[in-house]
């Protein structure tokens, strides 16, 4: 069974309440998701390996510990996922970035493939997933069906908020991905909206409504 990590640090509950407010314009949505992403990513990125370097201190070398930016690559799923991009990009500038696009169908709520870029050697990466909201679960466990088909066997997700619908759908369809989430809410509503949620993460950070 994959671990679910509620990162519940007062800095990012502060921020994602603000978020949620509805009177939040895109600008401070956008920046806020930013930096929350950053704040997460420290706990995502906990137990990454380090390597050896050698380097020299201006009194004497030594062996010193650097992350092996190489092995890894953040996947946003389009278009919500690349509000947290940036974030986790300042903490691993080296990381190499992939993308999935897909939207969920507005009446089916089941999400439709419609684009899929990756880095070359993927299959050789941790793998960051991102995106804002898993409700259904139905964009997440296609994205992440995507990367495992592309042979990537070590796969994180990244999300705000959640609801449990979505999660025991990723842990029951790939029990290996950890999901490492901001808040667990109550349920989904009739249109598949968490709730109370933040509404439509695409369209609150980038302003489409
Ligand atoms: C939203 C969100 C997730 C998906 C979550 O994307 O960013 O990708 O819905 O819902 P699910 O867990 O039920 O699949 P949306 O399809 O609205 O596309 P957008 O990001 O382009 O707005
Ligand atoms: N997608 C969103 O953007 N928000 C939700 O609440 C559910 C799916």
């Amino acid at each position: 069974m994959s671990l679910l990590h509620v990162i519940n640090h007062p800095m990012v509950q502060h921020k994602l309440t603000i978020m949620r407010d509805k009177n939040t314009g895109p600008k401070d949505f956008r920046e806020l998701l930013n930096e929350i992403s950053l704040l997460m990513g420290y706990e995502v990125t906990r137990d990454i390996p380090l390597e050896d370097v050698e380097i020299e201190t201006p009194i004497c070398k030594m062996t010193a510990k650097e992350v092996s930016g190489r092995k890894l690559a953040i996947v946003p799923i389009l278009r919500a996922g690349l509000g947290m991009v940036e974030g986790l990009q300042s903490l691993v500038p080296v990381a190499r970035v992939g993308h999935i696009g897909l939207y969920r169908d507005e009446k089916t709520h089941t999400p439709v493939v419609y684009y899929c870029k990756l880095p070359e050697d993927i299959q050789d990466r941790l793998v960051i997933v991102t995106d804002p909201m898993l409700a259904t679960g139905g964009s997440a466990c296609d994205a992440i069906a995507m990367l495992k088909e592309k042979g990537c066997k070590n796969i994180r997700l990244m999300c705000l908020v959640s609801v449990p619908e979505g999660i025991k759908k990723v842990q029951s369809e790939h029990p290996d991905v950890d999901i490492y989430t901001a808040a667990v809410d109550d349920c989904l509503n009739e249109n598949a909206y968490i709730v109370p949620g933040l509404g439509d993460a695409g369209d609150r950070i980038f302003g489409t409504k």
